[in-house]
């Protein structure tokens, strides 16, 4: 097996900056009760560009950081679930923008877990194809599917892309995985698709268009995830929690984190946390917070560093990374 590594990473946000009293304005809420239960006190929202859009603007800054060309790329995966529409899928749009001619492309829906999953897949497909280079991609604009008559949902999201470039690497880079899913518990985040009404249906099936959660569940699942996904990525690796510098946790709702952080033991200073400004992006929180880190100059060669997601499906999973 060879080794995969982060040879680049890259973001982008949407200019606009909605605040909590913004959005006051569409439901009945307010600044207080969101910081307080959300730790959110604004996001960046898209006027117009799409998902596609956000993430070939972060896929030009990590192929940059990283110093390949698209040209050699040989595979883009984009983790999303508000591509821009069915068909193409969002890698495709991608690959077009980026002229990365030569990548095997595809979209996977995994929800909040989505670029924690595509990682690994990936770092599969490079050893099996045996490609040098891959993008992969977590991107969203959450804003076309909120019901932004929700209160209980429309001040969770905000829009964004985050994308890291993969190389195969003579370092460790990507060391393990933890990806898990509870099916069962799908109900409890949805968002629907296509009503069935055709000449053949026998009754007409209409689905919800808009993101529609059961926010207690989730909280609730999400703790025991964090708990589970962290423990198992460093089971049997001989890497002790204490030798983590950073957990880069989905960014749900910094009282998730704090309480996960509680049942593991850990100072609440070893997860990275920018939710306040950026808000709830899906797929995308993990790669975001990580460029940010990036920039801050917080990542130094070595550091061993777990991601954390979880989300819609309910999916979770983990990656235990070396920078
Ligand atoms: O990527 C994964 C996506 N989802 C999540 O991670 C969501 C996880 N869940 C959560 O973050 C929290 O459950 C929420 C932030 C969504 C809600 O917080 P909560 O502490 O679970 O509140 P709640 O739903 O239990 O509601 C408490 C009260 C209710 O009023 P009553 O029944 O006690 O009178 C709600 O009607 O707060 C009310 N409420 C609000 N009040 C002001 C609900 N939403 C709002 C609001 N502003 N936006």
């Amino acid at each position: 097996m060879n080794n995969v590594k982060i040879a680049g990473i890259g973001a982008y946000l949407p200019s606009l900056v909605v605040t909590n009293d913004r959005i006051s304005e569409l439901v009945e809420t307010n600044d207080e009760w969101i910081v307080q239960r959300t730790g959110v006190s604004e996001r960046r929202i898209s006027e117009g560009e799409n998902t596609s859009d956000i993430a070939t603007k972060a896929a030009k800054i990590a192929l940059e950081r990283a110093g390949v060309d698209a040209k050699d790329l040989e595979l883009i995966i984009v983790a999303t679930i508000s591509p821009d529409m069915f068909i193409p899928s969002a890698a495709c749009l991608v690959q077009s923008n980026l002229d990365a001619d030569k990548a095997a492309c595809f979209d996977i829906s995994v929800a909040c877990s989505g670029f924690v999953y595509a990682l690994e897949i990936a770092k599969g497909l490079m050893n099996s194809m045996n490609y040098k280079n891959a993008l992969v991609v977590g991107a969203e604009v959450l804003s076309k599917v909120t019901d932004w008559t929700d209160r209980g949902t429309c001040i969770l999201f905000g829009d964004g892309g985050g994308a890291a470039v993969l190389k195969q690497s003579e370092t460790k880079g990507i060391i393990k995985s933890y990806l898990r899913a509870d099916g069962k518990k799908g109900n409890a985040l949805t968002i629907g698709g296509p009503d069935i009404d055709t000449p053949f249906s026998k009754e007409k099936i209409l689905k919800d268009k808009y993101i529609k959660m059961n926010g207690r569940e989730v909280f609730k699942f999400a703790v025991g995830a964090i708990e589970e996904a962290v423990n198992e990525v460093i089971k049997d690796t001989n890497i002790s929690l204490e030798e983590i510098k950073y957990i880069v946790p989905h960014q749900a709702n910094s009282r998730i984190i704090e309480l996960a952080a509680a049942k593991l033991n850990l100072n609440i200073d070893k997860f990275y946390i920018n939710l306040d400004k950026v808000a709830n992006t899906s797929s995308a929180t993990v790669p975001i917070a990580l460029n940010e880190m990036y920039e801050k100059g917080l990542l130094k060669k070595g550091d061993k560093i777990i991601l954390v997601a979880f989300g819609g499906g309910l999916t979770y999973g983990s990656t235990l990374l070396e920078w």
